[in-house]
């Protein structure tokens, strides 16, 4: 029998790659799943450091090369790859690139949308407008990617409650374990046929 195989994913990163090495581990060995390319926009993000410490291939695309349709198509076709996870990605996806994975692009974000997201919202301007807004709760969200920011889908919100005095920087390490907890099981649900 032909050996069964796997569906390929790329993650893509622009900075830290917490979430990017997270994924790495958990579907290592993976009978389905396979992390096969970490994209980043930065030549200098750690993400990259990460992928090649897992021997996962790594490429920058810069936002010059993203309006070459033909090189993105290329790239993405030579690595066989059928869907993609963002995970802290800051540069907008072209519409041609979503069109080419359409409910194939998932991406966390840590808050509870449709609150606190949008152009400008991320890492801890998110956490900063959480606190300075007085909600009482935050949380992440994962969703399906279309054509404007953190708009597509929800597939999956989980909850936190913020307690007292709790800082931007307390509620960023909470939400972090969360994304770290969830984030994976949700890629895998929604990936696996
Ligand atoms: C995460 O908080 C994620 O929700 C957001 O970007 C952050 C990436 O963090 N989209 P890291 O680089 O994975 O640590």
């Amino acid at each position: 029998m032909p050996a069964k195989t796997k569906t390929r994913l790329a993650v893509f990163a622009s900075g830290s790659g917490s979430n990017a090495e997270n994924l790495i581990r958990y579907f290592q060995g993976h009978p389905d799943i396979k992390i096969a390319l970490v994209v980043s926009n930065r030549q200098d993000a750690f993400v990259l450091k990460r992928a090649k410490r897992y021997d996962v291939p790594a490429v920058v695309v810069t936002s010059q090369e993203w309006q070459q349709e033909g090189f993105i198509k290329n790239l993405f076709s030579k690595n066989n790859i059928d869907g993609v996870v963002l995970a802290g990605y800051l540069l907008l996806i072209p519409e041609y690139f979503i069109k080419m994975y359409p409910e194939k692009i998932l991406n966390i974000h840590p808050a509870l949308l449709p609150d606190f997201g949008g152009k400008g919202m991320y890492g801890m301007h998110v956490h900063r407008a959480v606190i300075d807004s007085g909600a009482g709760k935050s949380g992440i969200t994962i969703h399906v990617v279309d054509e404007a920011y953190d708009h597509g889908q929800i597939i999956f919100q989980e909850t936190l409650k913020i307690e007292q005095g709790e800082t931007s920087e307390s509620l960023a390490k909470r939400i972090q374990k969360l994304e770290h907890r969830h984030y994976p099981i949700v890629v895998e649900n929604h990936f696996t046929p």
